[in-house]
């Protein structure tokens, strides 16, 4: 009944939080080898819909499938999405600053030899092999022994975006990845993207920019005030097309607060 092509397919959501409804009727799906950019101002329900199908909450109501499984909301969990190969990129604590790179990919999923120890060659190893491999990095000088804090902003979000892809994540999940970042940087997070998508993955780009997130997306969803308002494949819209409709859902919402 469900179709099997779509990795993850969430039908008619509700959140609410208390009194506030985050999120209303929100029919969401991602395909095979798909980006998807998820676009909308602030507080349209995004992060939310995101932490849904990351495991972090259960929605209030409604279904998910992956892989055209059917997914019980009160089973699911973090852990429960990481085995549905689903991987969420949080901007804010992606990584630990202090750290070395190899550290901080293998955190929490530690690689240990014979004797239970951590196998620190191979995970130094396993960590150049990501930059290299998976990621395309090409920041001259960084090794897997740099600290974090030495990386630029589009680097850190490469890290983890290559460690979600070592850890076998089929869909990556990005939440404003570029918020805080330069134009030069932005175009540093845009090329591992491009890499997800090389690799088979599928991807949801979380945005506000629609700049951004045009040149490496299949398809864009609309959401305003917890609503999803409208879905275009890239062949069907331009840029400018899409950049209009942005500024009439933000028209409409400040000349309510005007009026
Ligand atoms: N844990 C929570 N408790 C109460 N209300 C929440 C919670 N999380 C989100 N909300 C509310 O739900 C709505 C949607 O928030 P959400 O964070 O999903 O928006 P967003 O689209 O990610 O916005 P932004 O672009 O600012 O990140 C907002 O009104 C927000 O205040
Ligand atoms: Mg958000």
């Amino acid at each position: 009944m469900n179709n099997s092509k779509n990795l993850v397919e969430m039908k008619n959501i509700h959140m609410c939080f208390g009194k506030v409804v985050a999120l209303k009727n929100v029919d969401f799906k991602v395909g095979e080898n798909e980006i998807v950019g998820l676009i909308g101002d602030n507080g349209a329900g995004k992060s939310t819909l995101i932490k849904i199908l990351s495991g972090v909450f259960p929605p209030t109501s409604g279904e998910m499938y992956i892989r055209g499984k059917k997914i019980s909301n009160r089973g699911y969990s973090v852990r429960k999405a990481h085995e549905y190969e689903i991987e969420t990129v949080y901007q804010e604590k992606a990584l630990g600053e202090k750290q070395s790179l190899w550290r901080n990919i293998f955190i929490g999923r530690q690689i240990s030899n014979f004797f239970g120890f951590i196998n620190v060659k191979k995970e130094k190893e396993e960590t150049e092999r990501i930059m290299k491999e998976l990621i395309g990095f090409r920041g001259v000088g960084v090794s897997a022994d740099s600290r974090v804090g030495k990386l630029s902003g589009g680097e850190r979000q490469g890290i983890a975006i290559g460690r979600a892809m070592y850890f076998n994540a089929n869909l990556i999940i990005l939440d404003e990845p570029t918020a805080a970042l330069s134009t030069k940087e932005v175009t540093k997070v845009l090329n591992f993207i491009r890499k997800i998508k090389e690799s088979g993955r599928s991807c949801i780009y979380i945005t506000h920019h629609i700049s951004d997130t045009y040149s490496v997306s299949d398809r864009f969803v609309f959401i305003d005030r917890g609503e999803i308002i409208g879905e275009y494949r890239k062949n069907e819209i331009s840029m400018e097309e899409l950049t209009e409709k942005l500024l009439m859902v933000s028209a409409r919402d400040s000349g309510k607060g005007d009026n």
